[in-house]
């Protein structure tokens, strides 16, 4: 039916609350066998940076045991996998907080730091819930353009004014799958000033080398004003329960529980979370897999001329001169990537690292579609 046909319904939502554009998630392989005609068994999705390898069996095993116990409410206190995490980063119980998957945090954060006389810092490419969840609360965002790929840290803190409530930053980062080092970021911690909340995304922490992940205790002692957010969502493969947890001092963290809904964090999604933690072989597995499927499609892109900008986490942004209309193309072939035009890059895609044959899949039609590769201006 046209949209000229459709009803005007009354929707009395506040006005920078309608202003805020919805979400592009990764579309579900479901959404596209439908859309295309496709059997789903022959979509691959490489759009959301999940883990292809599905999660640890451990952690399967304990999804099946804790299904028989869905009629009863979760542990609001996440008592088991909150010790589990404290014990896990070498913190007390009262500085971990789980969370219905990282962004349930970084929403209590908008909602407990930012109004309308507050704003929000966040970096020029980065993840687009700080924006939305800032916007939701009536504050405005300062945008800090990049430098080339990079954040420009120098920048970051100067923008910093007595109305800034938070500072955003993701490392690795996404889209662009940039990091910052350890020191250059334990300086950045230092020089922002006290009263700014800085939340410091982690969501794909783990697929750094162990002796390039920053150190918490370091970081933690460099700024009391910090929330650490990390996720079950990628590397530990459970996005599909959503859990996630911040780290910060006992204050931020009682301020952030108490803002958050009651039960957010299932009890299939603790139970899942804590047998994860207890399985590094699985979580060391996907890892490998990643860092080597990695270098192998950058080296096959370098060798059909696509530009692609070096990444260290599960995800490569690669140049195709026309994002969505490539999405599209590659869709309908089964493969679905991630468009970034929301994030001002119309020109690049975002690939997920998939496991070695559907990476293969995937670089077979892009290679079809785009045969002389493709170059940024
Ligand atoms: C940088 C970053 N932070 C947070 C999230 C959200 O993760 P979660 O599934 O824990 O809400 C994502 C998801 O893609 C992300 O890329």
């Amino acid at each position: 039916m046209p949209d000229t046909a459709a009803p005007v319904l009354l929707n009395t939502a506040l006005g920078h609350v309608a202003a805020i554009p919805p979400y592009p998630p990764g579309r579900p392989i479901a959404a596209v066998a439908r859309e295309f005609g496709l059997d789903p068994a022959n979509i691959i999705k490489l759009a959301s940076n999940e883990n292809p390898m599905g999660c640890s069996p451990k952690a399967m095993e304990a999804i099946r045991a804790s299904a028989t116990e869905t009629h009863y409410y979760p542990d609001f206190d996440c008592f088991e996998l909150r010790h589990a995490l404290a014990e896990e980063n070498g913190v007390s119980f009262a500085e971990v907080l789980p969370g219905a998957g990282s962004s349930d945090l970084i929403l209590q954060v908008a909602r407990g730091w930012l109004d309308k006389g507050r704003h929000a810092i966040v970096p020029q490419y980065s993840f687009a819930a700080y924006e939305s969840c800032a916007k939701a609360q009536g504050s405005s965002t300062v945008t800090v353009p990049a430098k080339g790929w990079d954040y420009d840290l120098d920048a970051l803190v100067s923008a910093v004014t007595d109305e800034t409530g938070a500072l955003f930053i993701a490392t690795p980062n996404n889209p662009i799958g940039n990091v910052v080092a350890p020191d250059a970021l334990e300086a950045f911690l230092k020089a922002v000033p006290e009263h700014v909340l800085v939340v410091l995304d982690e969501a794909y922490r783990e697929f750094l080398p162990v002796e390039q992940r920053p150190d918490l205790k370091r970081l933690m002692a460099t700024r009391q004003n910090l929330l650490v957010m990390r996720t079950f969502s990628k590397i530990h493969g459970l996005a599909g329960l959503r859990v996630g947890y911040g780290i910060a001092n006992p204050s931020i963290i009682t301020t952030l529980k108490t803002l958050q809904m009651p039960f957010s964090v299932s009890a299939v999604g603790q139970a899942a979370a804590l047998a994860s933690i207890n399985d590094p072989a699985f979580t060391q597995a996907y890892h490998d897999l990643n860092a080597s499927e990695r270098q192998r499609i950058c080296a096959a892109f370098e060798d059909k001329g696509f530009d692609y900008v070096p990444s260290q986490a599960n995800f490569i942004l690669f140049h195709v001169g026309d994002g969505p209309a490539t999405a599209q193309a590659l869709m309908k072939r089964g493969v679905i990537t991630r468009p970034v035009a929301n994030y001002g890059l119309k020109t690049w895609l975002r690939v997920s690292i998939g496991l070695p044959e559907q990476n293969d899949v995937f670089l077979k039609h892009l290679f079809d579609l785009l045969p002389q590769g493709s170059r940024a201006a």
